[in-house]
């Protein structure tokens, strides 16, 4: 049986256990089960993978989100281990290319990668030296009498690989590129009187049952809707997010992904829900699990609610002006500049600058990925 088809038999097994699963656990399986798509390998790339994130359209990217992090460590007092656990980190990419920024606060980084995908792990180790956790987390001097170790200063940058999130509070920042999206979720659907759950049964066809109470503050953020709206139950979210809040003890979690609001979602029929696969929007979500990318739009207010419910307050702008304000401006400025003092001896660096103009017109693109949303939580 092919790696597609072995997929569908984990689900079809379930739901046959099961009578039907909720979509969110179909998600889940089709993403992350043993057979499913991350499982796999697949992912955010170019050739041979199926979309294409920020941190893959070039060096750009990470060059100011290593402004950012600079900033966010400058507004904790500069401390030293300054730790960023980025979730969802997929190849480590965004991470390499961080570090060639040599940000300011690199002699105190410890980079924590997190990703689920042992295969994606393991590319990883092609882009980057990975330390062992003990490594990146320790490093710890003991004192004289019983206070405790201090750690060794000066150490970063220091990069190491989980595959969940640590558990450890740090001074820092959790940082998450395009993972909020692919969290499962569930779905609802309203006929005119009553939410129903839309579950995924025998046949992978979808059964409606009554809406469960857990979920009725999910659909209360819709108000009153047209008979056959259809929207996310994120019931991850409020997990994940509980999570990671809980790694950091002072600084932020900066998260980064495609959002809409209550009244586009409920707008928008299912278009908000997509599947990608070899760079094309893939087919029905029902069919062929595991051969795509299964993925919805995070509505802000379920982000904004879930975080307050957490104790965190959430700001919000939209990545073109992020990047702007952390000088992408000025970073495609210096990349034509150095073009044009090193065009002559064909440097790698004088090309990069010169991409670098095309780099910032797809991260801006309001109608791409400078229509996504920055979100920073921060503790109240
Ligand atoms: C859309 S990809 C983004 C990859 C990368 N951040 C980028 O921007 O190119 C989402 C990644 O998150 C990973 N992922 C999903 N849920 C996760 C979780 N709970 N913890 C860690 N990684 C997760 C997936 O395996 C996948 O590699």
């Amino acid at each position: 049986m092919s790696g597609l088809g072995r997929a569908s038999a984990e689900i079809d097994a379930e739901i046959a256990r099961f009578g039907s699963i909720g979509f969110d656990r179909y998600v889940e399986l089709a993403l992350y089960g043993e057979h499913g798509f991350f499982t796999a390998g697949r992912g955010a790339g170019r050739a041979g993978r199926d979309f294409v994130t920020s941190p893959e359209i070039g060096p750009l990217f990470g060059r100011c989100v290593a402004v950012a992090l600079d900033d966010e460590w400058r507004a904790l007092g500069s401390p030293d281990p300054f730790v960023v656990v980025e979730a969802g980190a997929g190849n480590g990419r965004l991470c390499r290319e961080v570090l060639r920024a040599e940000p300011a606060c690199a002699p105190a980084l410890r980079y924590v990668l997190v990703e689920t995908s042992a295969m994606l792990r393991a590319e990883q180790h092609e882009r980057l030296t990975i330390e062992p956790p003990a490594v990146a987390l320790g490093g710890f001097a003991a004192t004289i009498d019983d206070e405790p170790p201090e750690p060794v200063e000066r150490l970063g940058p220091i990069v190491t690989a989980l595959d969940a999130l640590p558990a450890i509070a740090i001074d820092g920042v959790v940082l998450a590129n395009e993972l909020l999206d692919n969290l499962p979720f569930g779905l609802a659907e309203y006929d005119g009187t009553a939410w129903h759950e839309l579950r995924v049964g025998s046949g992978r066809a979808w059964i409606r049952v009554p809406l469960a109470r857990a979920d009725a503050s999910a659909v209360g953020i819709f108000g009153s809707v047209p008979p056959g709206t259809r929207v996310s139950l994120p019931r991850a979210l409020g997990p994940w997010l509980a999570a990671a809040a809980a790694v950091v003890r002072r600084g932020a979690l900066l998260l980064v992904d495609y959002m809409i609001d209550a009244a586009a979602m409920s707008s928008r029929g299912d278009g908000w829900l997509r599947t990608y696969r070899d760079h094309q929007r893939g087919g029905d979500p029902l069919t062929d699990p595991g051969s795509h990318d299964i993925t919805a739009d995070v509505v802000v207010e379920q982000l904004i609610g879930t975080a307050a419910s957490l104790g965190l307050d959430t700001a919000l702008v939209g990545q073109a002006e992020w990047l702007r304000k952390l000088g992408i401006d000025q970073l495609v400025d210096d990349g034509a500049r150095r073009w044009s003092e090193g065009a002559g001896v064909g440097d790698l660096r004088a090309l990069e600058g010169r991409s670098r103009a095309t780099q910032a017109a797809a991260l801006t693109d309001p109608d791409g990925l400078g229509g996504f949303t920055v979100a920073r939580l921060v503790r109240r």
